[in-house]
């Protein structure tokens, strides 16, 4: 079965294909298709993961498989959460992707200065919707669980990983080989919940 992939991200696709291709799908990204990317402007990972699912779905008339997902931080609220990629206010889309993920940690670092409560995790949503008007899309989430260091450490990775400390690893998410990070992060956690929902139920 097809399923457009609501993203353009080409790691994305990777990891998706891995684990749902042997269930018989195949994932066209939806760039392929010609479909622009769709707005993210809710303040919930799981509304902004539906409305791109939506959006794909509407566009292509093929089933869709969208994500959201980002860095919560207990001290200050969830924050950055669905502002995880455009935290720090000097950020703007024209800029590089590294120059960025650089802003944002300083600006993540900044906020918590003085501040002893690290906790923070990673969240994935996956949605996957059967038609653009599909009452009762499989949703599947996971939850990387971890604590925010000042002083960054690692190469791996991307976003928050240098400053995301595991303490069951002794390593930032930087620290851990791509592999790894793959077998253990909220992404990797979300997408085998999913798999499990397909193999209980079939997509009509
Ligand atoms: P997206 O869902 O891929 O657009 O990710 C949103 C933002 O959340 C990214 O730009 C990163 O700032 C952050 N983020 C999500 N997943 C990760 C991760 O695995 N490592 C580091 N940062 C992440």
């Amino acid at each position: 079965m097809k399923l457009v992939l609501a993203s353009g991200n080409s790691g994305k696709l990777r990891e998706l294909d891995a684990l749902l291709a042997p269930l018989g799908f195949t994932l066209l990204p939806q760039n392929t298709l010609g479909v622009p990317e769709a707005d993210e402007p809710h303040p919930t990972f799981v509304e902004n993961a539906l409305t791109k699912a939506r959006h794909a779905a509407r566009q292509t008339g093929l089933p869709s498989l969208a994500d959201d997902s980002g860095l919560c931080v207990a001290a200050l609220h969830g924050a950055p959460g669905v502002h995880s990629a455009r935290y720090a206010p000097e950020n703007s889309i024209e800029h590089r992707i590294e120059h960025r993920d650089q802003r944002n940690n300083h600006h993540l670092i900044a906020n918590l200065h003085g501040i002893h409560d690290r906790t923070a995790w990673y969240y994935c949503v996956l949605v996957l919707m059967r038609h653009a008007h599909d009452p009762q899309p499989l949703i599947a989430e996971g939850v990387w669980h971890g604590e925010i260091i000042d002083i960054p450490r690692g190469q791996h990775g991307f976003g928050y990983d240098a400053h995301f400390f595991l303490p069951a690893q002794g390593k930032t998410a930087a620290e851990l080989d791509p592999v790894e990070k793959n077998r253990l992060s909220h992404r990797a956690m979300a997408l085998h919940q999913l798999v499990a929902r397909l193999q209980e139920q079939s997509m009509p």
